[in-house]
């Protein structure tokens, strides 16, 4: 008798442990994100944020790499293999016709109304679009800018450069006033990855030229092309205004020497503004101002459009919980958060109107024109091979292997090759 009563109790208390266990696991749902890194807090922050309000949904960040070169080899690889163990990603502008013509990524026509489409500035909107459908839904944009030391302009009696020529003679004569070993003229992040063809393709498009036509032919190869490698020749060979080593500079290394007051003008995307603003991180506090990139006589002034969004991978077992995250991190919340605290530029414009942005990072506010006028790099699905050969040419001219003629020339055939023309 006492057995079976202490069996009986042993049920009775055990029981309802197993039955609330199974009630946990049956509502929640785990799904990973492959974020980028994890900049004062930004992604952690706000997985915290959502798994707060949405109790059911676990989040499992993994934190991708700071190079978007290896950021896309990773999330590339992923998809590549079908794995559901990555339900949504962080990804580039130019990604899109990559992943949606391999049919990797979740179509969110069925998820986002034309009003919610419409919120966003319609550059950075139009880059998650792809043959008339929906991929990804953007949380920042970026936009090409020209940086700046308006104290050295001043005291040289200099303006603004606008053409690129100007550029290039406005620092040789404040290099060769200053007599600075450690002061440059002129910067971008020329290292041969993504960077690069940011550079690139603003030069090109600011002396007329381009990469694709609308039939997606090859037009690279054009005197436009060759002007345009011409000035980065001119920069690093003949005028030598830019730091030794250009040609292996990550946006960081480009950043840290214009924060350390060692550059003229930089080229760089608008959070290098509020960094320079920061006194714990330059030693150029309110002696740095911005403007559009120049361009060659004639021509107009180009600025790159760059940013980031959130894609979902077709692969995901959790399409709704993966989509409802999707959401939150490109809400208007989310991006006022990232805008305060990283000071990247929102894609929803309502933002450029709130008044703790307009109060705080006005800046952002004065730089809306730029980005609402961005140009995209080529779309294309083999982006990242033509990005490749872009990046080549680029690096041999600054190292000096080609002529801009050859490295143009050469580009250009690759392009077509990989695009089977
Ligand atoms: C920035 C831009 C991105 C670009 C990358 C190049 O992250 O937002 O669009 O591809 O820089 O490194």
């Amino acid at each position: 008798m006492k057995k079976r009563f202490a069996l009986l109790l042993v049920v009775l208390l055990v029981l309802p442990l197993f039955a609330g266990c199974a009630q946990q696991e049956e509502g929640s749902v785990t799904i990973t994100y492959y974020g980028r890194p994890d900049e004062k807090g930004i992604e952690t922050t706000m997985i915290e944020a959502f798994e707060k309000e949405n109790p059911n949904i676990k989040v499992n960040y993994v934190e991708l790499p700071e190079s978007t070169d290896q950021k896309l080899q990773t999330i590339n690889t992923m998809l590549q293999a079908k794995d559901p163990a990555m339900d949504l990603f962080v990804g580039d502008v130019v990604w899109t016709p990559i992943f949606a013509s391999a049919d990797w990524v979740l179509p969110l026509d069925d998820y986002l109304t034309q009003e919610e489409i419409d919120e966003h500035v319609p550059g950075a909107m139009k880059a998650y679009t792809y043959r008339d459908h929906v991929y990804g839904i953007p949380f920042f944009t970026d936009g090409g800018m020209l940086y700046y030391r308006t104290d050295l302009l001043e005291k040289y009696n200099k303006s603004v450069p606008t053409t690129w020529d100007e550029l290039i003679e406005t620092a040789s004569y404040i290099m060769a006033q200053e007599k600075d070993p450690n002061l440059y003229g002129y910067a971008g992040s020329w290292k041969q990855y993504e960077g690069v063809t940011c550079s690139l393709t603003e030069l090109v498009w600011s002396h007329g030229g381009d990469f694709l036509d609308k039939e997606g032919n090859v037009i690279f190869d054009s005197p436009e092309s060759v002007a345009a490698m011409t000035v980065m020749e001119k920069m690093v060979h003949e005028a030598k205004i830019t730091p030794p080593g250009v040609g292996g500079f990550g946006s960081g290394d480009m950043r840290a020497l214009a924060l350390n007051g060692q550059m003229i003008f930089t080229r760089d995307w608008p959070s290098f503004y509020s960094n320079s603003m920061d006194p714990e991180k330059s030693s150029v506090v309110g002696k740095i101002k911005y403007t559009v990139l120049p361009h060659a006589p004639g021509q107009d002034s180009y600025s790159t459009l760059g940013g980031w969004g959130i894609m979902v991978s077709n692969f995901t077992d959790n399409p709704e919980e993966a989509v409802k995250f999707a959401k939150f991190r490109s809400s208007y919340e989310s991006q006022k958060q990232e805008a305060l605290l990283i000071a990247h530029l929102p894609t929803r414009k309502a933002l450029y109107e709130d008044a703790e942005i307009v109060e705080n990072e006005p800046w952002m506010v004065d730089m809306l024109p730029v980005m609402m006028s961005t140009n995209p790099r080529p779309q294309s699905a083999y982006y990242a091979e033509l990005s490749a050969h872009l990046q080549q040419a680029s690096q041999d001219v600054i190292a000096g292997n080609k002529t801009p003629e050859e490295a143009v020339k050469y580009a250009a055939e690759k392009m077509k090759e990989t695009l089977g023309q």
